[in-house]
């Protein structure tokens, strides 16, 4: 079943150049871009996206490395694309996410690791209201 995924491309790939590199990935995979956008996202929009996360210690880190920089948003479409486009992109850690991988590919630090894709429809379907307003 066709399934869209809302990723991001965070500040940290923007920075080291490899925004092409990545839908690059995606496009020759198959999958569809719908929309893309660059911006610069508001704290409140991060906190709303990551809000599952605001008890951890490294909340505020990744609120303030989310803004640091401008970051590119899609909407990615193919058949089982949450699932696809996540085992694409990695664990979160990217030490330990399976090689070749986007995340272990470009990055080392949960921190800092390049991308975000949507973990379920449901979640697709809020964040793409939320990127894409
Ligand atoms: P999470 O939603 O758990 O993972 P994913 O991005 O793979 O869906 O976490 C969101 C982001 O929070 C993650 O991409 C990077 C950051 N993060 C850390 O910096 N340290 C951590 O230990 C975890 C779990 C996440």
């Amino acid at each position: 079943m066709l399934e869209q995924s809302l990723v991001i491309i965070k500040p940290d790939g923007v920075k080291k150049g490899i925004i092409g590199e990545i839908i690059t990935t995606f496009e020759k995979r198959g999958l569809t871009i719908k929309e893309m956008k660059m911006t610069t996202l508001e704290t409140d929009v991060v906190k709303e996206h990551y809000a599952h996360l605001s008890d951890k210690p490294f909340f505020q880190d990744v609120i303030d490395f989310m803004i640091s920089g401008p970051v590119v948003c899609l909407i990615l479409e193919g058949p089982s694309g949450i699932s696809v486009i996540r085992q694409m992109v990695g664990a979160t850690n990217p030490l330990e996410a399976a090689p070749g991988t986007i995340r272990a590919n470009f990055a080392f630090e949960s921190g800092s690791n390049v991308i975000h894709a949507s973990d379920s429809v449901e979640a697709a379907n809020d964040e793409i209201k939320r990127f894409f307003a």
